[in-house]
């Protein structure tokens, strides 16, 4: 059920119900401790998704049956890891990451997982390297985290690369509560929601900071 005061905004979690919540539904073991951990670690920024949300996208891509899937935003691994644990075993990530320091960390992370999947640690800035995967096509999935004012521009690399009811996954949709300012970011990424709603059958789920969800039509 939704009340009135939840379908207005209000949210009935604090930390200790998200840290129940975690522990019980996405609980970490030695690998995903290690790539969660490591941005503080590291002394790089800890804006790594939080467990709950990291679980979804694995259990949303699992439900898609993604086998080919592409992560703008690698930071230090953690999401990066539970894409790869939701792939068959001849499934293939390629994980975009702009910063080498980000990308050196991440590819430790990765290996101390012992995947058995494909997992490409991609450098470069996601605008440069989306084109050199078009070849790759089409992709079954997309999960965009990375910077916030070029998400219209991804969101048309989807549409274009992605088979038809391949899935669009895409955090931080809200923009930090900035989404309706009037700033270039925020209007890059309200064309983001519209234009995906155009091209995807599509749903903003109301997380700390929206994740957007989209099936390519
Ligand atoms: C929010 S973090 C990613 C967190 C990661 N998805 C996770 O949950 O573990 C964003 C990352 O995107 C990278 N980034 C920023 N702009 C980028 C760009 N244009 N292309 C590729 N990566 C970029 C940053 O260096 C940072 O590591």
């Amino acid at each position: 059920m939704a009340d009135p005061a939840s379908r207005s905004g209000r949210h009935y979690f604090d930390a200790d119900i998200l840290e129940f919540a975690a522990r019980v539904h996405a609980p970490h073991d030695t690998a995903l401790a290690r790539a969660f951990d490591a941005p503080a670690a590291h002394g790089l920024p800890a804006i790594q998704l939080a467990a709950s949300e990291a679980r979804a996208v694995e259990l949303f891509l699992r439900l898609a049956g993604a086998r080919k899937v592409i992560e703008l935003g690698t930071l230090a691994g953690y999401s990066a890891l539970r894409i790869a644990r939701a792939l068959p075993l001849d499934g293939l990530l390629v994980t975009v990451e702009a910063s080498d320091t980000h990308a050196d960390i991440a590819e430790a992370n990765l290996a101390a997982a012992a995947l058995v999947v494909a997992v490409r640690v991609a450098r470069g800035k996601a605008l440069d390297v989306l084109p050199t995967l078009e070849a790759e096509g089409p992709w079954d999935a997309i999960f965009i985290d990375a910077d916030k004012g070029n998400y219209d521009r991804y969101g048309r690399w989807a549409a274009q690369n992605l088979r038809p009811g391949g899935l669009l996954l895409a955090d931080n949709v809200y923009l930090f509560g900035r989404l309706l300012e009037d700033s270039a970011e925020a209007e890059a990424m309200r064309r983001f929601h519209e234009e995906s709603a155009a091209a995807f059958d599509t749903v903003c789920l109301p997380t700390p900071d929206g994740l957007l969800l989209g099936l390519r039509r």
